[in-house]
């Protein structure tokens, strides 16, 4: 790894030099400032082949199944995989496509898929046995729906998705919007992760360090974006790039810090914000997804290394070290940035007034073995939680514990509130963290997906753990 990183930085410049000469030669870059050629071949992600002709239809193939990557030189790592690749492919469809994904299993598991964030009929939700029966070994499952909404989301298991997810089931699932306004500036797609392998690179046990480690969250040591270890994204400076990160680590908050730059947070979870909003260091906890703008700068040929920094979630993990993410490499000849489009959008409050109340308090209900619960009742004791279409309901959860927990709730998005009113700028999520000794209250509306949806922390040992109920959603 330094041998190589030496190397190419021997490399880098004299060919800088030369790229610069060609660009500054091209008067019509100034006006439409394009990033280097090849800018984002270090990270961009494989794209799902759509096999099916209609442009309303997005039909693809995802198959499941064991596949030998390498995070670091003469390392084989036999990691769990979606079509071979880690992150799983992209899928892309737009507002109002028809989504059909023929799954097929062949991991030593039964497995499913769960399409986070994604509001879709309870059927369709991954989540067995109320949405299906989990998928055997050798079995299959065609996935058949439509995307509602714009945004960033991602698909992952729900049986066992500790160890799942953990071992490297994840993939990014993009629903374009095509009244978006252009400009927003040329777009990355980033699954930040990380997995847990020993020095030979074979995956750490799913339950190494026992109840403790239940209860701390398992981080990775090896930290990837895109799968990748360090990897490295060219930007011209100048240039507007446009983040889309999605949190798939089944434990780890990702502070990101860029050295010299901030970012403006234009979206997350549930679409754009109803405004844009400065953010020096976004933090992203598992599950979430922010959607971010950036001016890259310095001098062509410098490097900004953008780093994972410090967050507390508790536990001391305002203690670890920063961890290099992945390297900007600064070519060609600086431009200005043409100002961000205006990116209001009109989003309406969900009256609170007659919302039915529902508290949610977050437990620890047993050592050893570790019992993490909702209300103090571990999910395999639970009984469901109640609401009827229609209903809006104005949910508090609160966290004494001693760590952060980022709540998720299935299938539908929410309004976190401020004692005002919907938190400004105001925003859909659906995954949002609970600080220590802190609570969060959200506005919710059903609307006419009747059936049985899941709420957990997206801490995934936590939800192993118990910390996971279930909502029943009836006709009304
Ligand atoms: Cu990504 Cu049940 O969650
Ligand atoms: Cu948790």
């Amino acid at each position: 790894m330094r041998f190589w990183n030496g190397s190419l930085a021997a490399i880098v410049p004299s060919v800088l030099a030369l790229f610069a000469l060609t660009v500054s030669g091209c008067g019509d870059d100034v006006q439409r400032p394009s990033q280097p050629p090849g800018w984002d071949d270090g990270m961009r992600l494989a794209e799902s082949y759509d096999v099916n002709p209609d442009p309303n239809i997005v039909e693809v193939n995802l198959h499941a199944a064991l596949a030998n990557l390498s995070f670091a030189p003469g390392q084989t790592t036999t990691a769990w995989t979606y079509n071979g690749q880690l992150p799983g492919p992209l899928i892309r469809a737009r507002v109002g496509n028809r989504v059909i994904v023929h799954f097929t299993n062949d991991l030593p598991e039964p497995t499913t898929i769960h399409w986070h964030g994604l509001r879709i009929p309870a059927a369709m939700d991954g989540m067995p046995s109320p949405s299906q029966p989990a998928i055997p070994p050798g079995g299959g499952f065609d996935y058949d729906f439509v995307v509602p909404d714009a945004s960033t989301f991602w698909y992952h298991p729900h049986v066992d998705s500790a160890a799942q997810v953990g071992y490297g089931l994840y993939g990014p699932l993009i629903v374009d919007d095509p009244d978006e306004p252009p400009g927003l500036g040329d777009e990355v797609v980033m699954v930040v992760s990380d997995i847990a392998i020993g020095d030979d690179g074979t995956l750490a046990p799913a339950n190494a360090g026992g109840d403790l480690a239940s209860y701390f969250g398992r981080e990775g040591n090896v930290t990837l974006v895109n799968g990748l270890v360090r990897p490295t994204l060219k930007a011209r400076p100048g240039a507007r790039q446009r983040w889309r990160i999605i949190n798939a680590a089944k434990s780890r908050y990702f502070r990101i810090s860029m050295p010299g730059h901030s970012f403006q947070r234009i979206g997350g979870d549930g679409g754009r914000l109803s405004a844009p909003i400065d953010v020096d260091t976004p933090v992203i906890a598992p599950g979430e997804r922010e959607d971010l703008v950036v001016v890259p700068q310095g001098a062509p040929g410098s490097q900004v290394v953008v780093q994972w920094a410090p967050y507390d979630r508790g536990f001391g993990t305002n203690l670890e070290p920063s961890v290099d993410l992945f390297v900007v490499q600064l070519e060609g000849s600086p431009v200005a940035a043409p100002p961000l489009p205006a990116l209001n959008r009109t989003l309406t409050p969900l009256s609170v007034a007659g919302a039915t109340p529902v508290s949610i308090q977050l437990t620890v209900d047993g050592a050893s073995p570790l019992a993490l619960g909702i209300n103090g009742v571990t999910y395999a004791d639970a009984q469901p939680f109640m609401a009827t279409v229609g209903e809006t309901q104005l949910w508090t959860v609160s966290n004494n514990l001693d760590s952060a927990h980022p709540f998720h709730m299935h299938g539908f998005f929410f309004q976190v509130q401020s004692p005002g009113g919907p938190l400004d700028p105001w925003e859909w999520k659906d995954t949002v963290s609970v600080p220590i000794n802190g609570s969060v209250s959200f506005a919710v509306k059903f609307d006419d997906r009747p059936g049985m949806w899941m709420f957990h922390c997206h801490i995934l040992d936590h939800a192993e753990a118990g910390m996971m109920g279930s909502l029943m959603l009836m006709e009304r």
